[in-house]
């Protein structure tokens, strides 16, 4: 098949299931609150009151797609010392030294037929803030509903200038 013919076909494949799709997963993740985490996490206290820097334990935004979730041994390398005997940090020591990673719940989602990557954003300035809302301030992680909507995405490439090809984000 033709390059061409074959985006055709995808396009036409995902406007198909996008009806069904679209309206679970925003009856799933149009919620209040974050979920329930295996380990009382706050980016308030982290990334707000101690000002840990956001690409300190998501560096993976200068490099892909994803942001990724930071190792037990970023987490380590503070809590080896720091509030070392509170029962929270007890748990991510144990953890580590059973070598048992913590099943942090995915906060955030985008449907399979969207393409998003962190990178070319992070390259040209975007800050976290734009999408995420401002995490440093949050107990919880919650998720903006805006990540679900097009038109959020398009309104932004609009104005800036990026790309508003169908194939940049649905291929
Ligand atoms: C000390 C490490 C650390 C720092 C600093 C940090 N985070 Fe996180 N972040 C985490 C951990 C651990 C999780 C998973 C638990 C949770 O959701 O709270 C997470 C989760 C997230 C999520 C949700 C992930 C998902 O599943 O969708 C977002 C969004 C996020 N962080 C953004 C930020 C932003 C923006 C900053 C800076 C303002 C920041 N983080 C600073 C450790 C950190
Ligand atoms: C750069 C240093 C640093 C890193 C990295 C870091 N923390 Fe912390 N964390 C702190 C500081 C400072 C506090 C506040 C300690 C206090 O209030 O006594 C804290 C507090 C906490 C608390 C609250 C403890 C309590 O009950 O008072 C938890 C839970 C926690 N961190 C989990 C984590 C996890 C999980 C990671 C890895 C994803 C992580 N931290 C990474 C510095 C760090
Ligand atoms: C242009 C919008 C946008 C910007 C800017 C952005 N994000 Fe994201 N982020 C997203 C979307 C969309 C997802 C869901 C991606 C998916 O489902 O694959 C996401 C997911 C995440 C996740 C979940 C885990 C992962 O590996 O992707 C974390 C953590 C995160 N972002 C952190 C950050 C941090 C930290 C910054 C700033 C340095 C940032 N994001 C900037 C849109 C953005
Ligand atoms: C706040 C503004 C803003 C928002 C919101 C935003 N973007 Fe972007 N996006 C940009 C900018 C700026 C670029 C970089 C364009 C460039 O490099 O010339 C970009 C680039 C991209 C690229 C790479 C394009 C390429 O040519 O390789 C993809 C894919 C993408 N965005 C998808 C998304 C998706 C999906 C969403 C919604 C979940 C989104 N963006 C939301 C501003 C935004
Ligand atoms: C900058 C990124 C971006 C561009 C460009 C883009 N889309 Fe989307 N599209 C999205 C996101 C994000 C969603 C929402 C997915 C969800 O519901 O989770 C979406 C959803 C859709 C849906 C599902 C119905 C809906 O509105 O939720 C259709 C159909 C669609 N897009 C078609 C197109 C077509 C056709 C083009 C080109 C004219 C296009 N998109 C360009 C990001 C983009």
């Amino acid at each position: 098949m033709a390059p061409e013919s074959r985006h055709t076909f995808s396009l036409y494949a995902f406007v198909a299931l996008s009806a069904l799709t679209a309206s679970t997963i925003a009856a799933c993740q149009r919620q209040e609150t974050g979920p329930r985490q295996p380990i009382a996490f706050s980016h308030a206290k982290h990334a707000g009151e101690y000002q840990i820097a956001c690409q300190y334990c998501h560096s993976g935004v200068r490099r892909g797609p994803h942001a990724y979730i930071p190792s037990l041994q970023t987490c380590m390398g503070c809590h080896q010392l720091t509030a070392a005997t509170k029962p929270e940090i007890i748990k991510v020591r144990q953890a580590w030294e059973n070598k048992q990673p913590i099943e942090w719940m995915k906060v955030n989602r985008v449907a399979d037929f969207v393409y998003f990557n962190h990178y070319p954003h992070i390259a040209k300035g975007v800050q976290c803030i734009a999408c995420h809302g401002d995490v440093a301030t949050m107990e919880e992680v919650k998720p903006p509903f805006e990540l679900n909507n097009m038109t959020f995405c398009v309104d932004c490439h609009r104005e800036q200038k990026a790309s508003i090809d169908c194939y940049t984000c649905h291929r």
